[in-house]
């Protein structure tokens, strides 16, 4: 298990997203408000651009903008179809004004 640092909590305002790389994954990781969640940037229907797809920060999902399947934040699960295998979630956490990631 690896430690990643995203960027400052500053860098991070509710509503918004960062992208990074580690491990080998794309990963999105998101402030919803005030929740940080990540998940993988790579839609498991087709591989589309997850992470850079519509928010929702209420229902805590995120729409994959290829074809629209809706996935949960917290569980990696699809909610709607054409996709229906998860991709991975990662913890997130806040040390020291850094948000990092635990990527395996
Ligand atoms: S690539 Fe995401 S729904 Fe098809």
């Amino acid at each position: 298990m690896a430690d990643h640092i995203v960027c400052t909590v500053e860098e991070l305002p509710e509503g918004a997203r960062k992208i990074v790389e580690a491990e080998g994954f794309l990963i999105g990781v998101f402030n919803c408000g005030g929740e940080l969640l990540a998940i993988e940037d790579r839609c498991s229907h087709d591989d589309g651009p997850l992470a850079e797809g519509e928010l929702d920060c209420a229902a805590g999902t995120v729409e994959c903008p290829r074809h629209g399947s809706i996935f949960d934040l917290r569980t990696g699960r699809p909610k709607t179809l054409p996709a229906f295998a998860p991709v991975e979630t990662f913890p997130v956490r806040v040390e020291d004004g850094q948000i990092k990631l635990e990527v395996d």
